[in-house]
């Protein structure tokens, strides 16, 4: 483009908003977290809060933190003292175990690990019932997981929650 023509450009009046020039702000503003957002996310500038489902720190959600880049991944941390709430939903999530020992039982099935392995929640027609227990209580054991958020979309993935962590206090 010659610098003529972008200087008329920019001194063009806004364009009026219909669906189709938010369509274009929405993806020049996702361009724009790419390019600029942050991409180092420091743990104390992530909140831990104790959820249904156990303690928690989500380093990546869009619904709680919209700029950064990469919104169609979550990224959380579990520490789990005791054990984590039970619930259900559709598969397609990896979990990379920091620290500590525990298990999973996975739609009924006990599944050990420990510092460095690696525990897939598979897809299943409806979904996996998990729940998460600290093998050592007392020594921490801590996972962090892993989920496309177009994956969840497009299969409609619900979220059931089947028992509350011992420390939710509601
Ligand atoms: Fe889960």
């Amino acid at each position: 483009m010659a610098e003529g023509e972008r200087t008329r450009e920019r001194e063009r009046p806004p364009l009026a908003e219909n669906p189709y020039e938010m369509n274009m702000r929405k993806r020049r503003e996702r361009a724009e977290r790419n390019r600029s957002g942050p991409v180092l996310i420091k743990s104390s500038n992530r909140e831990v809060f104790v959820a249904r489902q156990g303690r928690l720190q989500f380093y990546l959600n869009p619904y709680a933190y919209s700029d950064t880049p990469l919104q169609q991944w979550q990224v959380f941390k579990h520490e789990i003292r005791t054990r984590s709430g039970k619930h259900r939903h559709q598969g397609g999530v990896i979990i990379y175990v920091l620290d500590g020992t525990g298990y999973s039982i996975v739609d009924g099935e006990r599944v050990d690990w420990k510092k460095g392995d690696l525990v897939l929640l598979p897809m299943k027609p409806e979904g996996v019932e998990h729940q998460h227990f600290n093998a050592q209580p007392g020594t921490p054991a801590v996972w962090v997981a892993f989920y496309s958020i177009p994956i969840i979309e497009h299969i409609a993935a619900e979220m059931e929650q089947v028992e509350n962590s011992p420390e939710f206090k509601g």
